[in-house]
């Protein structure tokens, strides 16, 4: 009989330190949608997908003045380490910022952070033991939730509506979780032009928020980039300008200047203060000097406000472009929020469409988004999608919509012959989710 000879073994690219990673980095997981990505980013699609800022406005022939002046002057400085807390100077100038929105804070309490992300990574790490639970919005930050996940914290996605986080559902799950005896360490909240929502916490309702966390005994994270950036109106009051013992404070200079100097900020109560520096010391010894003293400069030298403005126009005729193509594109069943300021818009499919598994059509179609899923931790989401307007023209935004509207008509031609799509669940909020196990 003639046998088939043994094939060699095959190299396997297998990774030889997995039995000794540590436990948390089970939740480090890639994106499932990053590969599809890789494809997203070819010039003939149009990505609705990446929350980049639109830099193009900024002024790159004075600013590379001020990077050679600020070395000339300073560059013993800028090129040094620095304080673990951040350069004094520049945490004056950010409660000057931080004012804008009615905050009264001393320089002593800001942190320094590599962006706002490292703060939401720095106040993680000292508040949370794996378990321990952390109230999110529904949906909520992606980066925010991978960092929860990497921490081992269990999430609560509490529902929101048009107004931002519902404070009936925040209260019931609060009882709730109580009642169980889960821990809870703080809510991770995004009050302003919420990424991915869309949608701003209502004045009314930020007083209703920070009542519950009286009531309850619970920290507010209050994460704020995109505050300066809303279309219609002056900045909106902080949760922290009306609670400074309770509400740890996150703010950002990536989208009111450029992401890419990384430098962003926490501003706590004294005690958590303490410890914030100390964990900043551990992670990275001090933030960045030279990217501090770019910042002080700007600020101090160059008309920020002026820029900040000019972004605000740029968005918002984006915003304008996405919402008129939505209106006069979208299948009937679409719905979608209406964002006051900010990047995104979060949409909603008919029902029985699933927006993950829409992906590869709608990309081979060349257009891309987010699906929702990536913005929770329990993988509900799936009947909605994240469309980011603030990077592509709004030509581009245009055909970019009348691309998805092509996908979704398709779909819905699918699901009337075949039935809804199996993954197309989409969760109520209503009842809060305490199956943390
Ligand atoms: C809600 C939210 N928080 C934090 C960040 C992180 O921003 P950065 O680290 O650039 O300050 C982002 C970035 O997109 C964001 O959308």
């Amino acid at each position: 009989m003639e046998q088939q000879p043994a094939r060699p073994r095959r190299e396997t690219r297998l990774d030889t330190y997995v039995e000794r990673y540590a436990a948390r980095t089970r939740g480090m997981t890639a994106s499932e949608i990053r590969a599809l990505f890789s494809v997203a980013s070819r010039p003939e699609v149009v990505s609705l997908a990446g929350g980049m800022p639109n830099i193009s406005g900024l002024p790159l022939d004075s600013i590379g003045e001020m990077v050679q002046e600020l070395v000339a002057e300073q560059g013993a400085v800028a090129m040094q380490y620095g304080s673990g807390q951040g350069a004094p100077e520049l945490r004056e100038q950010i409660c000057d910022v931080m004012r804008l929105e009615g905050i009264d804070a001393h320089p002593d309490d800001v942190v320094v952070t590599v962006g706002s992300q490292q703060a939401v990574d720095l106040v993680t790490r000292i508040f949370c033991d794996p378990g321990d639970v952390v109230i999110c919005e529904a949906p909520s930050y992606v980066g925010a939730l991978g960092v929860f996940r990497a921490y081992e914290c269990d999430v609560v996605h509490v529902e929101m509506d048009d107004d931002g986080l519902r404070p009936a559902a925040l209260r019931d799950a609060l009882a709730t979780l109580e009642a169980s005896g889960k821990r809870v360490k703080f809510l991770y909240t995004i009050p302003n032009f919420h990424n991915p929502a869309g949608v701003s916490l209502s004045l009314p309702r930020r007083q209703e928020i920070l009542d519950i966390a009286r009531e309850h005994d619970v920290l507010v994270l209050e994460d704020n980039p995109y505050g300066l950036l809303g279309f219609d109106e002056s900045p909106r009051r902080a949760l922290r300008a009306d609670e400074s013992e309770r509400v740890v404070y996150l703010g950002s200079f990536s989208k009111t200047f450029a992401p890419g100097m990384r430098v962003g900020w926490a501003l706590a109560p004294h005690a958590v203060r303490e410890k914030l520096v100390l964990a900043q010391e551990s992670s990275t010894l001090c933030p960045p000097s030279f990217s501090q003293l770019m910042i002080s400069s700007y600020l101090a030298g160059q008309d920020w406000m002026g820029q900040v403005k000019a972004f605000r126009e740029l968005y918002r005729e984006r915003r304008d472009a996405m919402l008129a193509a939505l209106h006069d594109l979208m299948p009937t069943g679409t719905t979608w929020t209406v964002p006051e300021g900010g990047f995104y818009v979060w949409l909603t499919l008919p029902p029985g469409l699933d927006a993950k598994a829409m992906l590869p059509r709608a990309v081979t179609a060349r257009v891309a988004y987010v699906p929702g899923t990536a913005f929770y931790a329990d993988g509900y989401g799936s009947q909605c999608m994240r469309l980011s307007y603030c990077y592509p023209t709004p030509e581009r935004i245009r055909e970019g919509v009348r691309r998805l509207a092509a996908v979704i008509e398709e779909e819905l031609d699918l699901v009337e012959t075949f039935g809804p799509s199996t993954h197309a669940l989409q969760r109520s909020y209503d009842t809060p989710n305490t199956d943390l196990t």
